[in-house]
């Protein structure tokens, strides 16, 4: 097991690029076992999630080809088998993205029920409305998902719930049916839009993709297609408050800054300068920030992804903001940690953090709790006062390429180190002093 050790206090000063976006590249990857010949994903950010459900790919009998880090090449002419067992589904939850291309292409599917995670039960009630409306037949048996259908005929889908996993898992298992699906109150997120432009490439036909209503022509077969995957929109906003968070000038490069505006305008509306460039964007503060209401919804809102990230800016922000987290029911597990660094936060009723804003944090040894929260505390830690640890950071690295190396190439005096290893502790002391 490894941990992160920081020294905070130095702000981030530099450049830093951004890697192409964990969640189209679940969903694409995915879809692109749908064709029989080989299919050409570039722009693939090399993070844990990305490379367990390659596993899970590898585990059908599809070709999986890992040319180098940040490509891969997919064939899934050779599958053998549409049973995706509970070891993958555990480690990565949306590996359930392959129920919808295998019902979609095969017209079978046994993948593991998922189980909630770290920042809600996550059901997935409306994947198997969608399926079902398909004319697939769901069951859940000895805690496998197993669908199937004689054939798959568009219907048109009404999702409840703004859901970007049910978008992406019904636009699969509708892009091979026969006739016409529409998704009604579809999510808009930019990886919904990338994953639908990505099965055009292949020979689908969607439209609608990133509004609230996906319109789709089911076609016979999906062919070959190379795919630039879009760069990660929380990458990006993660590194843009950690510029303002430390006081720094960073340059964002490689994003679509349009993808990013609701993190923007919050940052200015605090008091951060946000410059946009065609591909990147650049985020300098030399002092104190004020405080906002944040409220996180679907794209084009402000991104639940980017709330443990925005409220540690606030907490340490003058005056008084309120953070409501209205996607999920339990993503304030961080407000814990944030307060052994002497953060001032209360939760109340589970979804609204009231945040006092303090003058400055001081390090401490911290605990990531999820994906997003360890991010978080990472921002945290570079700017308080001394040194922290931060372990579990098996979570940040399910999202984030090389995250340490990106903070320390930008002045950040941050070591990946093996958990209890007080002489490392030691020597980065000495290093950084
Ligand atoms: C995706 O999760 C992302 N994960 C999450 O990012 C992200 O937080 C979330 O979308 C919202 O943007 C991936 O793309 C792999 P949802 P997903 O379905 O698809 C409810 C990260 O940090 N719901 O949009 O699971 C659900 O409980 C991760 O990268 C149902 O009720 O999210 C939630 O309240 C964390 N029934 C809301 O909808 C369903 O069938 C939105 O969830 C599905 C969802």
């Amino acid at each position: 097991m490894e941990q992160y050790v920081i020294k905070g206090g130095n702000p981030l000063v530099g450049d830093v690029v951004i890697g192409g976006a964990k969640n189209a590249a679940l969903g694409i990857l995915a879809a692109a076992i749908m064709a029989d010949e080989f299919v050409t994903v570039t722009n693939l950010p090399d993070v844990k999630d990305v490379n367990i459900l390659l596993e899970a790919i590898s585990e059908t009998g599809a070709a999986v080809v890992r040319d180098e880090r940040h490509t891969v090449r997919l064939n899934g002419k050779t599958i053998g088998s549409c049973v995706v067992d509970n070891s993958y589904v555990k480690k990565m939850r949306a590996s359930y993205y392959l129920l919808g291309a295998l019902l979609g292409k095969y017209h079978h599917a046994e993948v593991a029920l998922p189980g909630g995670c770290n920042i809600g039960s996550r059901p997935i009630d409306l994947h198997l409305k969608g399926f079902r409306a398909l004319g697939a037949t769901v069951s859940i048996e000895h805690g496998m998902i197993n669908t199937s259908a004689d054939e798959l005929v568009g219907n048109h889908i009404f999702l409840d719930t703004v859901s970007v996993g049910a978008t992406i898992n019904i636009m699969l298992a509708a892009c091979m049916a026969e006739g016409k699906t529409v998704i009604e109150n579809a999510a808009k997120e930019p990886h919904i839009v990338d994953v639908a432009n990505f099965l055009n490439s292949m020979g689908a036909n969607i439209k609608g993709a990133g509004t609230d209503k996906i319109r789709m022509t089911g076609v016979t077969s999906l062919h070959a297609s190379e795919y630039s995957i879009i760069p990660d929109q929380i990458e990006a906003g993660t590194f843009m408050v950690a510029a303002a968070a430390t006081r720094g000038d960073v340059l964002i490069k490689n994003v679509i800054p349009k993808h990013l505006e609701a993190i923007s305008v919050k940052l200015m509306e605090i008091g951060a300068t946000v410059e946009e460039f065609d591909d990147a964007i650049r985020v300098t503060s030399d002092h104190r920030l004020g405080h906002t209401q944040i409220k996180t919804l679907p794209y084009p809102g402000f991104p639940t992804d980017m709330q443990p990230q925005i409220a540690t800016l606030l907490a340490l922000s003058d005056g008084t903001s309120i953070v409501t987290e209205s996607i999920f029911e339990n993503r304030f597990k961080y407000v814990d940690e944030l307060s052994r660094m002497g953060a001032s936060i209360k939760v109340e009723g589970g979804n609204v953090a009231i945040i006092e804003g303090v003058e400055g944090f001081t390090g401490a040894a911290i605990s990531a709790p999820d994906l997003r929260a360890g991010a978080a505390l990472v921002v945290a830690a570079l700017v308080a006062e001394g040194y922290s640890t931060v372990d579990c950071i098996h979570y940040i690295e399910r999202g984030y390429e090389c995250f340490e190396d990106k903070l320390a190439a930008l002045g950040g005096y941050i070591e990946k180190i093996p958990v209890d290893d007080e002489r490392a502790v030691q020597k980065f002391k000495l290093k950084v002093g």
